[in-house]
């Protein structure tokens, strides 16, 4: 399959019936009604992202390989930029357009602060892929060295020499679905997500091929989230370009 014709698989798969019921549930509390009723439920950020989970798993930890990304314990920074990403259409995904869609600058900060302090425990990693030895040790290097000749750096650059991400708002590469990381990946490749200026994940986005978006994502999806899987306080060099998400 060719990757548009993965994204709109992909965005066929998402469109389900549960954000409408969902987003019900993360919009602000009703007003009071005049008798009270028989129970209620209490009114914390808990209660109010249980809509989350429906899609993202329990508590934000997507635990099978299918195709949701985990929200416990990213980085806060960059879980607050995808949810105003989101709602401000950088970033395209009916369903989680819909849910943010009303959200102000403060809840999302909220909802963020809120699944960022979870720490829950990993699944363990797939033990094999379809990839070829070949593949993996070509994924492993665009990771690790990347390619200086056309310009791309090395992802651990930016994404920490453990790949669990750099706080406060650089992501992890580990712990995420194939199939999760090839779509964000086909998103730059064919100009679908942007993040505020400088984008530097689509400029390196831009820059791989098809084949390298097969290898570093058959790598990727074979590693093991290490013990300590916190993003690192500070990335372990110079930031190989200007981003936006480095600079706050
Ligand atoms: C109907 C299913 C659904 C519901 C409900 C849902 N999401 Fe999502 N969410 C998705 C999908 C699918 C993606 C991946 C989108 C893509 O391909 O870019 C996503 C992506 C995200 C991301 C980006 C993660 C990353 O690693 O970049 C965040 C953050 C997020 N969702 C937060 C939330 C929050 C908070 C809620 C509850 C208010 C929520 N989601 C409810 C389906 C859902
Ligand atoms: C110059 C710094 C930089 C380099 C080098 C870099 N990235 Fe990124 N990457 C980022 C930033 C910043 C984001 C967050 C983008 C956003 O906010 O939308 C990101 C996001 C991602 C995501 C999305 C994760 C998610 O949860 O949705 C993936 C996948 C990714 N990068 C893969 C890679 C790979 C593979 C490489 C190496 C080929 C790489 N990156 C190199 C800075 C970088």
């Amino acid at each position: 399959m060719k990757l548009p014709s993965i994204l709109s698989a992909l965005r066929r798969l998402a469109a389900g019936t549960l954000a409408a019921a969902a987003v019900s549930a993360v919009a602000a509390p009703a007003v009071p009604a005049t008798t009270t009723p028989p129970m209620r439920v209490p009114d914390t950020i808990g209660q109010r992202v249980a809509a989350c989970i429906a899609c993202h798993g329990r508590e934000g930890a997507s635990s099978d390989g299918g195709y949701y990304p985990r929200l416990s314990g990213k980085p806060e920074g960059y879980l607050f930029n995808q949810l105003r990403s989101f709602r401000d259409g950088r970033r395209f995904n009916s369903d989680m357009t819909h849910m943010v869609r009303h959200l102000s600058d403060d809840y999302l900060h909220e909802i963020a602060a809120y699944f960022s302090a979870l720490d829950l425990p990993y699944p363990p990693a797939p033990a094999s892929n379809d990839a070829t030895p070949e593949m993996l040790a070509h994924g492993r290097e665009l990771v690790y060295q990347g390619d200086a000749a056309r310009g791309i750096p090395a992802c651990a650059q930016c994404h920490g020499l453990a790949l669990t991400g750099v706080a406060p708002a650089i992501p992890g590469l580990v712990g995420l679905p194939r199939l999760y990381l090839s779509s964000q990946l086909g998103a730059w490749l064919t100009d679908a997500r942007h993040a505020l200026p400088p984008d530097c994940m689509a400029t390196v986005g831009a820059k791989l091929s098809t084949a390298d978006v097969n290898a570093v994502t058959s790598w990727l999806a074979l590693q093991p989230v290490p013990a300590d899987s916190r993003p690192a306080s500070a990335p372990p060099g110079p930031w190989p370009m200007p981003c936006s998400a480095a600079m706050r």
